[in-house]
């Protein structure tokens, strides 16, 4: 049986007359990793701020694990589990990696389990464990982008939204966060993927979206589309 953890239909989402989603629909199945592609431009920062609630939607219906979200405030959104790690990491600098991690926690009351949770960040990625009381802006690029994703586990993550993890990370880097991704999403947390790396992240996915001009114009399973040159060609660059 399909258990449907995310639902969007026939959403649109402008910025003043931009109309950036013209009516997209898809769904994420529990315990999948979906990929949404497509080029500069195409819509797919804004499919996932629409989602966790930093856009509005103008039309259509959102729903996480069969509740309606689409009116929610991003902060009620968060506390139902669904995180969105943004593209740029938007990590603080001036606090260090230990005070990042804290601040992703806000919603735990239990002092325990934050600190379970943050050993395990620290279990996954040892550099922040070693780097922990340094302040985060002396972070690598791709460190920053393992605080990002750190900071999303701090806290119960059903369903992580991850916008370009793999963005200005040197090839081994990327290999790195995709198998994190891949740890994650075995521990049980879904994951939706944008990536402008259409190779890896299909590599990694079990179903994929391709968005153009704000259109979903391509979907199917991620075997398929790499297999699919017509598609790659069109869609996927190289
Ligand atoms: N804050 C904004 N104000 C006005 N227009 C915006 C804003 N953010 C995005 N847009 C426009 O909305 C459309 C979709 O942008 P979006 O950022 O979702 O694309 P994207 O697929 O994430 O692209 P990229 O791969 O470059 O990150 C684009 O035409 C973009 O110019
Ligand atoms: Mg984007």
């Amino acid at each position: 049986m399909s258990d449907v953890i995310l639902e969007i239909r026939d959403v649109e989402t402008y910025y003043g007359k931009i109309h950036a989603l013209r009516g997209i629909s898809f769904s994420v199945e529990a315990g999948e990793i979906v990929t949404l592609l497509g080029a500069n431009g195409a819509g797919k920062s804004t499919t996932l701020r629409t989602i966790s609630g930093l856009n509005r939607a103008k039309a259509g219906s959102i729903s996480f694990m069969g509740e309606e979200i689409t009116t929610k405030s991003p902060h009620e959104i968060v506390s139902m589990g669904l995180i969105h790690v943004p593209e740029g990491r938007r990590i603080f600098k001036g606090m260090t990696i230990k005070e990042n991690l804290e601040l992703g926690s806000f919603t735990l009351k239990d002092e325990s389990e934050r600190r379970r949770r943050m050993e395990h960040v620290y279990e996954l990625f040892p550099v922040l464990h070693e780097r922990r009381q340094r302040d985060a802006a002396l972070l690598s690029g791709g460190e920053q982008q393992m605080l990002a994703m750190g900071r999303a586990l701090m806290t119960d993550t059903k369903l992580l939204l991850l916008d370009e993890p793999s963005m200005g990370l040197a090839p081994f880097m990327v290999q790195g966060i995709m198998k994190i991704i891949k740890r994650l999403n075995a521990e049980g947390v879904t994951i939706l993927l944008v990536e402008q790396n259409a190779k890896a992240a299909l590599k990694l996915a079990d179903y994929g979206y391709v968005l153009e001009t704000g259109e979903i114009v391509v979907k199917g399973k991620a075997g398929k589309l790499q297999q699919d040159e017509s598609i790659v060609k069109a869609y996927l660059g190289e």
